[in-house]
């Protein structure tokens, strides 16, 4: 397969661990072992620590499967596939797709949405939002781009990078449309559970229609990704048997303690969100106090949902030179819209980490000293 590098990942792998400031990480403050032992039932911490670290069931540990089942309204643990999300993007592409089938995907985005189906052979479309209506996507312009060999439409809400969620009805629209013409929807719902207005929260697509598959995981809400765990929800038991035959490929099975560690997690998950959407609360009011403050510098539209934000730098030619300069003389990274193959006007900011505020404070001190 000839597929081109992951830009966005190749950007964090030569800044992510040298870096002394990360403020564009998209994961909420990872919990510690610690913190998740402590939180396990008794029964769980003895699942743990008596674990015998052998291959697991590929489809996923049955447990794990009915936690993650009770997150989509009327599935249960038949129909979910447990990969590593990344993973599970990369073998639902492959399982679903046949070179010249069209998709469309919303972008900017996570690069992995578009591009698997692009080295497979598909024909893509980018389904791409309006900036000046605070990042709208318009139903209209994706029943324009939808064609008779359209197979796949690929969504991501909240998305990544702006933070935008349709309302209700749109999503309700747009489910009803790819069913009125048949076509396929992988939803990514990596963010969901973080919607800044009560009521935002969409509901699961794979609960909503029955060509829909869901994605989701411990990474980004959880702040759980150094698990590596996720999963397909979808009621098309036939491609989840496709996926299933190409898991073989990949990693065969999940890590068995991260199994067990995502039990632990799902079975404390209005706790865990709750403290993370405590966090976010908090860092998106600095973020608002840091935007009203520097008008002539930034442009945001605020985020519906999510750990990240993608604002326009006024006054700078270009992002990815501001970013290299900005982590070079102030050790901060910053993801440059670049990475998003999105221009160079734009970054990606991340709001969901514990030193957000010092970070955010330390960036602003760099950004009001350049004219
Ligand atoms: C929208 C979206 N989907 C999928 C993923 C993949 O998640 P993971 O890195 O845990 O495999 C990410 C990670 O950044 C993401 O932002």
């Amino acid at each position: 397969m000839n597929i081109p590098p992951f830009t966005l990942e190749r950007y964090f792998a030569k800044h992510e661990f040298s870096a002394k400031y990360l403020l564009s990480s998209s994961d909420c403050e990872s919990l510690s072992l610690t913190e998740m032992l402590e939180m396990a039932s008794p029964e769980m911490r003895k699942t743990f620590f008596d674990l015998k670290l052998g291959y697991t069931e590929s489809m996923g540990h049955p447990q794990l499967r009915a936690e993650a089942a009770k997150l989509h309204h009327g599935l249960n643990a038949e129909n979910l596939l447990i990969a590593a999300p990344e993973e599970a993007i990369f073998i639902f592409m492959n399982a679903l797709l046949e070179p010249g089938d069209h998709v469309i995907s919303t972008f900017p985005g996570y690069q992995s949405l578009y591009e698997i189906a692009r080295a497979g052979g598909c024909q893509i479309s980018t389904w791409e939002p309006d900036e000046a209506a605070e990042w709208h996507f318009d139903l209209a312009r994706l029943a324009e781009l939808i064609r008779p060999e359209t197979k796949l439409v690929v969504v991501n809400f909240p998305h990544n990078p702006t933070g935008y969620i349709p309302s209700q009805k749109e999503f309700a629209d747009l489910i009803n449309l790819l069913r009125e013409k048949g076509i396929y929807l992988l939803s990514d719902e990596m963010y969901r559970y973080l919607e800044i207005e009560a009521g935002a929260t969409l509901p699961s697509a794979c609960e909503a229609y029955e060509k829909a598959f869901s994605l989701f995981g411990m990474s980004k809400t959880f702040g759980l990704p150094g698990l590596r765990i996720g999963w397909i929800a979808t009621q098309d038991a036939a491609t989840l048997a496709k996926m299933l035959q190409l898991k073989d490929y990949t990693t065969i099975c999940s890590s068995a303690p991260s199994e067990i560690l995502s039990i632990i997690a799902l079975q404390n998950k209005d706790a865990i969100i709750e403290m993370q959407n405590a966090r976010l609360a908090r860092n998106f009011a600095i973020l608002d106090e840091f935007m009203a403050a520097r008008p002539n510098r930034f442009a945001l539209n605020r985020p519906r949902g999510g750990s990240i934000c993608f604002p326009r730098i006024l006054g700078v030619e270009n992002t990815l030179e501001f970013a290299d300069t900005l982590v070079a003389e102030a050790g901060i990274m910053i993801a440059p819209s670049h990475v998003f193959d999105y221009g160079h006007k734009h970054f990606r900011l991340g709001f969901g980490r514990e030193n957000f505020g010092e970070v955010l404070g330390l960036f602003g001190e760099y950004v009001d000293t350049i004219s």
